[in-house]
């Protein structure tokens, strides 16, 4: 039987492209070269056992690949994926279900799972240890509980913070994953590729452009493809190479570190308003209008690996880099 991905939501047309730019196997899979050749190891021995792969956590920031290695493993593993989120999941008895509905080795994958709440994660405990969830039957004194036996599965969790995971989930992942940000060789591949499924023509210069802008991260990367081809097939003529590409990047405000006007807009607030700081996450955010959990997962971790903020135990800080790139006079605050 050929394997299933079952979501339930509702996808836009950006994410069905997406999903057909999604590599298939571990061989399409470019970059994160350390967690995809442990993988490897991890799947091919589980195989060889004929076993279930150890429950898997895969975390760092958002738009990295995790969704789509979860789906790379189940395929690589042959068996089903279940794909659903922390926040989806709101009572124990929802999450009672899917597991028991999972097959033999079915690989359940959670994203944002640092957002299950209490209740729920309790579930998962004697879940991922026993494969057994307990039932609660009746209330009071006359309440029993049920042990429920659960085919053997795989779970997968995503999470931007693996800080924001308790302990006693945590350890009971078997393997743990840290994604990093791409490199822009990786990028480039990556656009390139899937210049290819869509039909682009497009220029090595052109997709050095992109992937020096697209903040060591795929899905924007492909994002930016998508909107470069608009302007590439409206105003040019369809191919894109440097000069349309820089335009291009140029026009949706996507400067030269791949910085957006969130970005900019967190660093110019910490040297105007702040002084260059040190200023508190929660400060900074309302000062901006903007959510401090946003702020911390979406944005600052590629501005902190770029040395555009620095982190110090009484707040954020812009550094002399900050002052260049935004060509702002350290002096003139
Ligand atoms: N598309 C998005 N991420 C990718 C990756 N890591 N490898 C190949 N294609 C991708």
């Amino acid at each position: 039987m050929k394997n299933r991905i079952i979501t339930t939501d509702i996808t836009l047309e950006d994410e069905k492209v997406e999903k057909t730019l999604r590599p298939r196997s571990l061989s399409e899979y470019i970059g994160q070269n350390k967690v995809k050749k442990n993988l490897e190891v991890f799947i091919e021995a589980a195989k060889r056992r004929h076993e279930t792969l150890d429950h898997v956590l895969l975390y760092g920031p958002p738009g990295l690949g995790k969704t789509t290695l979860a789906c790379i493993v189940a395929e690589e593993m042959g068996v089903n994926i279940k794909v659903t989120s922390g926040p989806a999941i709101e009572k124990p008895g929802e999450l009672a279900a899917i597991l028991s509905q999972l097959s033999e080795g079915d690989v359940l994958f959670i994203d944002e799972i640092h957002r299950l709440n209490r209740q729920v994660e309790e579930v998962l405990y004697p879940a991922m240890e026993d494969f057994a969830i307990d039932i609660v039957i009746g209330k009071g004194e006359q309440s029993k509980s049920l042990r429920l036996d659960l085919p053997k599965f795989t779970l997968i969790g995503a999470t931007t913070r693996a800080g924001m995971l308790s302990a006693p989930l945590r350890d009971r992942f078997g393997v743990v994953n840290r994604l990093e940000f791409y490199n822009v060789a990786d990028l480039m591949t990556i656009i390139t590729r899937s210049s290819g499924v869509l039909g682009i023509e497009l220029s090595d210069e052109g997709a050095l452009e992109i992937a020096k802008r697209s903040r060591g991260t795929p899905r924007l990367a492909n994002r930016l493809l998508k909107r470069v081809r608009d302007f590439a097939e409206v105003e040019h003529a369809g191919i894109i190479d440097y000069n349309v590409a820089n335009e291009a990047l140029d026009r949706l405000d996507v400067d030269s570190f791949g910085l957006d006007d969130t970005d900019r807009n967190i660093l110019t607030t910490i040297i105007t308003n702040f002084g260059g700081g040190p200023v508190g996450l929660d400060v900074l955010a309302a000062a901006i209008g903007e959510d401090a959990g946003t702020i911390e997962d979406v944005y600052e971790p590629y501005l902190i690996k770029n040395g555009l903020i620095s982190r110090t135990p009484r707040g954020r800080v812009a550094t002399e880099k900050t002052y260049k790139h935004l060509n702002i006079e350290m002096s003139e605050v």
